[in-house]
């Protein structure tokens, strides 16, 4: 049996993967323990679904403090107090700053709805459609100090429908990051994953530079 993995959630929004996240944990018994769910928004509504799992929540508001390295300074110093092992950003809308990626190296994952290195920052459902890409889909990776750049560790990939807006997108997007965050949570919970330097290893393999990739059928 492994041992549990404390990890620490971090979100500005809705916070579905979130809930993909505690369901999961809760339907599957990962060996994950969600020590606390942090907003830099008060009305995130993911905040609501941490209380309901009774997952302790912090607000930390950007307003609050003089300028970025202030608030960052209060950021770390709140993931500290819970100890993760894993730092989750799920829908985090702030880039981290230096303290944080290089205090949590190798230690914070994001996920974007986009297959990177394509369509880094906002957006990314309206640019697949604009450029008329037949696919599209959600990555996980390490982050780094740059914007959505940071090694990957999995992509989920769907088809795109010549019928498909960029709201169909959103949603079927949205379905593969439901399916593949918990995925390789649970892989981090079973020591598969190993990171050295920009290299990533899955069971002592190298993984290729765009991750493991997964086709998700729509359902
Ligand atoms: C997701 O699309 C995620 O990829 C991006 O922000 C969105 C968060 O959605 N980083 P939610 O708050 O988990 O519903």
């Amino acid at each position: 049996m492994a041992n549990t993995l404390p990890i620490v959630v971090i979100i500005s929004g809705q916070g579905t993967n979130l809930q993909a996240i505690i369901d999961a944990v809760d339907s599957y018994n990962l060996p994950v323990s969600i020590e606390a769910v942090i907003s830099n928004k008060a009305q995130a509504y993911g905040l609501e679904r941490a209380k309901k799992a009774k997952i302790p929540t912090d607000v930390i508001l950007y307003e609050d403090f003089q300028d970025r390295h202030q608030y960052d300074e209060e950021l770390y110093k709140k993931i500290v107090s819970y100890s993760p092992q894993i730092i989750l950003l799920a829908g985090y809308m702030r880039i981290l700053g230096p303290k944080i990626v290089q205090g949590f190296k190798h230690r914070i994952i994001n996920i974007h709805p986009s297959l990177l290195p394509l369509y880094p920052g906002l957006t990314t459902h309206q640019q697949v459609i604009n450029n008329k890409d037949g696919l599209h889909g959600c990555s996980i990776h390490i982050v780094t100090e740059d914007l959505d750049s940071g090694p990957l560790i999995a992509q989920g990939i769907i088809k795109v429908d010549l019928t498909d807006t960029a709201e169909t997108l959103k949603v079927k997007v949205a379905q593969a990051e439901h399916f593949l965050y918990p995925m390789v949570l649970n892989w981090l919970a079973h020591n598969r994953l190993k990171f050295v330097d920009d290299k990533i290893f899955f069971d002592s393999t190298q993984l290729p530079s765009n991750g493991l990739s997964f086709f998700v059928k729509q359902h």
